[in-house]
């Protein structure tokens, strides 16, 4: 049976740095031991947590964490001419998945360099970052259904992958993913289909950028305006892009003649939140140690000291502000954890 400790602070535990504490703390190495941990602690809440770069706690956790700590790491599963199909421990770092990636010219995750968090958690939100998306590589993932202990084989059309969605963030709690699946192409060029890395590679000459290349450009352009969690606690993203009607796009461009959109299908348009927040005057704003970033107005930041509510209650005032000035609902991307009693 596993180790578990009793009363463990979190803040190491999550990226805003929030000193919240957790009644029971697991680490889980092997996907073998969840299940029968579960059972031993059967009336007990559980959070599932990889390095905690998506949450924002409110309170203490009264239930038991079970840290991802799985082994393993890379494995060759088949090759041919076009592509290399590999599997992934949900344990490694992902960023250790795809610097290991470039070092070996596959192409398909270079774009997805620097996003924190565990390979396990990846699926969860369907982790995308300048025009790519996890869903594009990912052939299958394996995943411990609790409710039945069976370890499921999920192929990419059974996971119900959406922008920042999937079937497990639709149940949380419910699956415990614990491998994945990728089909990567070594030597393929990448195609660049974002603005900010296509005028970054431009300006330094670059016309047919390389797999290394589009991996440098991205971790520039993300040093350049994301806060690095070490030094200023924050999630990345607090809020969703939100995606409205075409119809509501073209009021709000008659009033805003600068606001961004990218299509989103059937008559509908992604906007980016960032640009809202900013418009309404919140860049750089700050309460306490809870503010919002002066470089990306979608991160929210906690100096030092704020608590998980203070946070919490900013980003209430900016979807407030951000409803009456544009009529869009803003939606956090946060996991937002409450004390477990009170789910
Ligand atoms: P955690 O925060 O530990 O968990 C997140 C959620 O997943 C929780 O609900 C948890 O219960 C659940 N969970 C954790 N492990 C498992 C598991 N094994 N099985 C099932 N459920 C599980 N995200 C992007 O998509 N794109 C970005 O560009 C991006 N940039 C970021 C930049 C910064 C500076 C930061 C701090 C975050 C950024 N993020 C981004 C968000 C974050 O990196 C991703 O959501 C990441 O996948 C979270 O991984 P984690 O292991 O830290 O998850
Ligand atoms: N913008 C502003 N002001 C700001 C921030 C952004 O005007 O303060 C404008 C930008 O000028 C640009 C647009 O908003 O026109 C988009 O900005 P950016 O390229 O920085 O991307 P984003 O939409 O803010 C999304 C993801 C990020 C991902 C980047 C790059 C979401 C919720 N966020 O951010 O993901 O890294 O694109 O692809 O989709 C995350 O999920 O945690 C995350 C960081």
């Amino acid at each position: 049976m596993i180790n578990v400790k009793e009363n463990i602070s979190l803040k190491a535990h999550n990226t805003f740095g929030l000193d919240v504490r957790a009644r029971l703390v697991a680490l889980l190495h092997q996907p073998e031991d969840l299940m029968p941990l579960l059972e031993h602690y059967r009336d007990v809440p559980v959070l599932f947590l990889g390095e905690g770069s998506n949450v924002l706690f409110l309170e203490d956790f009264d239930g038991l964490v079970i840290l991802n700590r799985l082994e393993g790491g890379i494995e060759i599963l088949d090759r041919n001419r076009e592509s290399i199909h590999i599997t992934v421990s949900g344990g490694m770092h992902w960023h250790d998945v795809v610097r290991y990636a470039v070092e070996q010219d596959w192409q398909g995750i270079e774009s997805l360099a620097l996003i924190p968090g565990k390979a396990g958690t990846a699926p969860f939100q369907n982790i995308g970052a300048y025009g790519n998306e996890l869903a594009d590589v990912l052939t299958a993932c394996y995943a411990i259904d609790t409710r039945t202990g069976r370890n499921l084989r999920l192929r990419k059309e059974e996971c119900g992958f959406g922008y920042r969605n999937s079937l497990f963030k639709r149940e949380p709690g419910r699956y415990f993913i614990h491998r994945l699946e990728l089909r990567l192409y070594p030597g393929r060029r990448p195609q660049v289909r974002y603005r900010a890395l296509e005028n970054y590679l431009t300006e330094r000459g670059i016309k047919h950028p390389a797999i290394q290349d589009v991996f440098r450009a991205v971790i520039d352009i993300r040093l350049s305006k994301l806060p690095d969690p070490a030094v200023t606690g924050n999630a990345g993203s607090f809020f969703k892009n939100p995606v409205i009607d075409r119809r509501h796009y073209e009021e709000l461009k008659q009033r805003y003649p600068d606001l961004p959109a990218y299509p989103a299908g059937n008559e509908r348009v992604k906007v980016p939140a960032g640009w809202l927040i900013d418009r309404a005057g919140w860049k750089g704003f700050r309460e306490g140690d809870a503010g919002v970033h002066p470089k990306q107005a979608l991160v929210l930041v906690n100096y030092g000291q704020a608590t998980g509510f203070q946070i919490y209650k900013l980003a209430q005032r900016i979807m407030a502000d951000v409803f009456d000035r544009y009529g869009i609902e803003l939606e956090p991307e946060v996991r937002i954890i409450r004390n477990a009693t009170k789910q």
